[in-house]
């Protein structure tokens, strides 16, 4: 069964009319897919209808076949934001992880064991004490998606994850998504990171999904790219010359 079906939805801010609409797309459990298009096409906005932090206009998320409503609990679904600081909110990193497990009426135990778990596969063991505002980008980017793992979700929605990255937190990152089993939607500008992560990518502008495909064909295609406002990524487009390798940054 699908863990995410849209069904001709429609997105957009109360008083406005619709960003997005007749979207149509259906994701497998442990499925990762790149969103792809230019500044305002509605990739956020479309992460907080299907987190159900904003209504949709028209239509129906379902979730395992199930329709969901705005605002309805739905801890299977986990929205990392683009900002870190619109996210953590806890004195320390600790309480920052545990607030969804607590969330969900977990005992304590449960919730101490999943917290220094996610903080184990995020790579944040030994910070548990540190004021949120004392991390590194690289580590904020990291604890949002630590207090999104410790819910156990079948599907994260990832808000440009590598924005304001270095390279070798870029890199952690990618590796530790590349680990998750979870199904994934990455809205993201980094298009190198979207071809490494995802094998689907969906192209959204004007309003509708303009391209879903494998990500090879929608990323490469010059053509359609262009007509979006997007380049073909340079891993993607011809090489010439011997011996041409991409070094990439260490861990
Ligand atoms: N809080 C808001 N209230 C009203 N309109 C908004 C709000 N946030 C974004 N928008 C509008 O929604 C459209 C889509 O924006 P957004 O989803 O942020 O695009 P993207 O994430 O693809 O850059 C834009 O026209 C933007 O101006
Ligand atoms: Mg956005």
């Amino acid at each position: 069964m699908n863990v995410l079906e849209l069904d001709t939805l429609a997105v957009g801010w109360p008083g406005h009319g619709p960003v997005l609409s007749g979207l149509g797309l259906s994701l497998m459990p442990g499925e990762r897919v790149g969103l792809v298009g230019p500044n305002g096409a509605g990739k956020t906005t479309l992460f907080h209808t299907i987190a159900g932090v904003l209504p949709a206009q028209g239509g129906a998320v379902r979730l395992w076949g199930q329709a969901v409503g705005a605002g309805q609990f739905r801890p299977e679904i986990a929205l990392v934001f683009q900002q870190a600081e619109d996210q953590l909110f806890c004195p320390t990193l600790r309480e920052d992880v545990s607030f969804g497990a607590r969330n969900l009426g977990l005992p304590d135990e449960q919730v101490q064991a999943r917290v220094a778990q996610a903080l184990e596969e995020c790579g944040l063991s030994g910070l548990e004490d540190r004021p949120v505002h004392h991390l590194s980008g690289g580590e904020k980017r990291r604890a949002c998606i630590a207090g999104a793992l410790v819910m156990r979700p079948a599907l994260i929605l990832l808000d440009e994850p590598s924005a304001a990255l270095d390279m070798r937190q870029r890199r952690r990152l990618i590796a530790l998504l590349a680990q998750r089993a979870q199904a994934m939607l990455i809205a993201s500008h980094d298009l190198e990171l979207v071809l490494e992560l995802c094998p689907r990518v969906i192209l959204i502008d004007q309003g509708r999904i303009c391209a879903d495909g494998p990500a090879r064909e929608v990323l490469g295609d010059a053509a359609l790219m262009h007509a979006h406002g997007q380049e073909v990524p340079h891993s993607l487009t011809p090489h010439h010359g011997a011996g041409h390798v991409h070094v990439r940054a260490s861990l």
